[in-house]
C-alpha cells in the first residue's frame, strides 16, 4: 500500500502516483514483512539481500548488484576529530552513487507497470543511474538536466547509456519541474524521488549500517542533503528495522547542506515543519545544489523524530574536506559527498557532537564523477625530459 504522510490517504501499489491526490503531500510505501533478520545469513551482500522488504516482483528485479557498499572504519580522520568514524562508501554502486539502489527497484517497479519510457530531471547522478538501468531493462529514458551546470562524468554517462538528453536552461527546481508536468501527462514513469518505490531501494542503506554494526545503529548518521530524498529514506529504513525488533535504537540522523543552497537547515533553524525555497541556490557541489527539495517534509520528520540536527558548510569547507579524505583514508568522493565530511567537523568543532560519538558519514558519489573539479584542485604534473638524470633532479628539487 502507499500512504499519504500527511492526510493518511491510502492508494494501490499499482496506482501511477506520484503525490496524494487529497492534499498534494508525497507519499511512502507501507512495508512490513514478518520475518527473522536469521533470512539474511549467508546471503550475497548486495541490496538485494534484504529483498523482503522491497515492495516489487522478485522475479523481475533489475539488478547491476547495487548495494553491499564499504563500510570503512576511518581511524586516522576519527582520531583527529575524537569520534570513531565509518564513512559509508557509496561511490562503490554501479554507475558510481547511491541513486542505484533506488534506480534498481524504481526501473523493476516501470517493467511491473509496464510503461515503455522513463525520465527523471537531475543534477547528474539520478541520471547517470536511471540511464544504465533503462538500459538493462530496454526502456526508453529521457532525462532533464541544468544545462551547464552538471558534472562531467555524470554527463558522460547519461549519454553513453543511450538516454535522451535534454539541457534545459534553468536549474535543477526548474527541470524537475517541467518533466513532472510531462509525467502526470501520463508521458512518462517519472523516476526522481518523489516516486516512492525509488527511496524503498534507497533506505537499504540505513539496512547495511546497521547490518554491517552488528544489529545496532551508530550514534549519528550524516549525509549531504539536495533534493532530501536519501536522509528520509534511511530514517525510514533504520525504522523498519527497528519496527520488525532487528535493532534496539536508532541514529540521529544529521544532514548537512551547502551554505547557497539550504532550505532545510533553514527550516530547522526556524524549528519550521516546512522549508521556505531558495530561488537561486548556488553551490561547488553541484549535486546538491537544490532549492526547493521535494522531500523536504520527510527530511524534517527524520531530523525532528530522531533528535538529529542540519547544519551548512561553505564551498571551501568542502573542497578542504573531499581532498582531506581522500589524502588521509583513500576514499575518493564527489564535492557533496564531501559536505558529510565537512558537517562531520564542523559540528565537533561547534561541540554540537560530542567526542566519542560513533558516527557514520554517507559519501554519496564517486570522486570521477566530478573530475573538473578534482583537477582544478591540484598542481599540475611536473613535466620533465624522458631521462633519469632529468627525473632524479626535479624528484630533488620537490
Ligand atoms: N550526493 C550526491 C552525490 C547526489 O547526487 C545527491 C543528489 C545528493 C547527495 C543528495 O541526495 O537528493 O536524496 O538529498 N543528486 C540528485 C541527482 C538530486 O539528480 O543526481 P538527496
Amino acid at each position: 500500500m502507499i500512504k499519504c504522510i500527511t492526510c493518511g490517504a491510502k492508494y494501490s501499489l499499482e496506482e501511477i502516483i506520484y503525490t496524494c491526490k487529497d492534499c498534494g503531500s508525497v507519499l511512502e510505501i507501507m512495508c512490513k514483512p514478518d520475518v527473522s533478520r536469521d533470512i539474511f545469513n549467508c546471503r550475497k551482500s548486495t541490496m538485494w539481500k534484504y529483498k523482503e522488504f522491497m515492495p516489487v516482483d522478485e522475479s523481475r528485479i533489475v539488478s547491476l548488484q547495487e548495494g553491499g557498499t564499504p563500510f570503512i572504519k576511518c581511524n586516522k580522520l576519527g582520531d583527529q576529530l575524537g569520534v570513531k568514524l565509518y564513512v559509508k562508501v557509496e561511490g562503490s554502486n554501479p554507475t558510481g552513487s547511491f541513486k542505484d539502489r533506488g534506480m534498481s527497484v524504481g526501473i523493476t517497479k516501470a517493467l511491473e507497470l509496464g510503461v515503455d519510457t522513463v525520465g527523471c530531471a537531475s543534477t547528474g547522478n539520478t541520471s547517470a543511474s536511471l540511464a544504465a538501468y533503462a538500459a538493462r531493462a530496454g526502456l526508453r529514458c529521457i532525462v532533464i538536466l541544468p544545462s551547464g551546470k552538471v558534472a562531467l562524468g555524470k554527463l558522460a554517462q547519461a549519454m553513453f547509456h543511450g538516454a535522451e538528453v535534454i539541457s534545459v536552461e534553468g536549474n535543477f527546481d526548474e527541470a524537475l519541474e517541467v518533466i513532472t508536468a510531462l509525467a502526470l501527462d501520463g508521458k512518462i514513469y517519472l523516476l526522481n524521488s518523489v516516486n516512492p518505490f525509488r527511496l524503498e531501494g534507497q533506505k537499504s542503506i540505513g539496512f547495511e549500517i546497521v547490518d554491517d554494526l552488528g544489529w545496532k545503529s551508530p550514534d549519528r548518521i550524516i549525509l549531504p542533503v539536495g533534493n532530501a530524498g536519501n536522509i528520509s529514506a534511511i530514517w525510514k529504513g533504520v525504522n523498519e528495522f527497528y519496527e520488525a525488533d532487528f535493532i534496539k535504537d536508532l541514529p540521529r540522523m544529521t544532514g548537512i547542506q551547502a551554505e547557497g543552497s539550504a532550505p532545510i537547515v533553514n527550516a530547522v533553524r526556524r524549528g519550521a515543519e516546512d522549508i521556505i525555497p531558495v530561488e537561486n541556490p548556488e553551490t561547488i557541489a553541484t549535486a546538491i545544489r537544490i532549492g526547493a527539495p521535494v522531500s523536504a517534509l520527510k527530511a524534517l520528520r527524520a531530523i525532528y523524530d530522531s533528535d538529529g540536527l542540519a547544519e551548512t558548510v561553505t564551498d571551501d569547507e568542502i573542497l578542504y574536506s573531499q581532498k582531506l579524505l581522500a589524502r588521509s583514508e583513500g576514499i575518493g568522493v564527489e564535492p557533496a559527498s564531501a559536505a558529510s565530511i565537512a558537517g562531520l567537523r564542523k559540528l565537533v568543532e561547534t561541540g554540537e557532537i560530542d567526542k566519542g560519538e560513533e558516527i557514520v558519514c554517507i559519501v554519496t558519489g564517486h570522486l570521477l564523477k566530478d573530475p573538473n573539479t578534482a583537477i582544478n584542485a591540484c598542481k599540475e604534473p611536473v613535466k620533465v625530459e624522458a631521462n633519469v638524470e632529468a627525473l632524479s633532479r626535479v624528484l630533488r628539487g620537490l
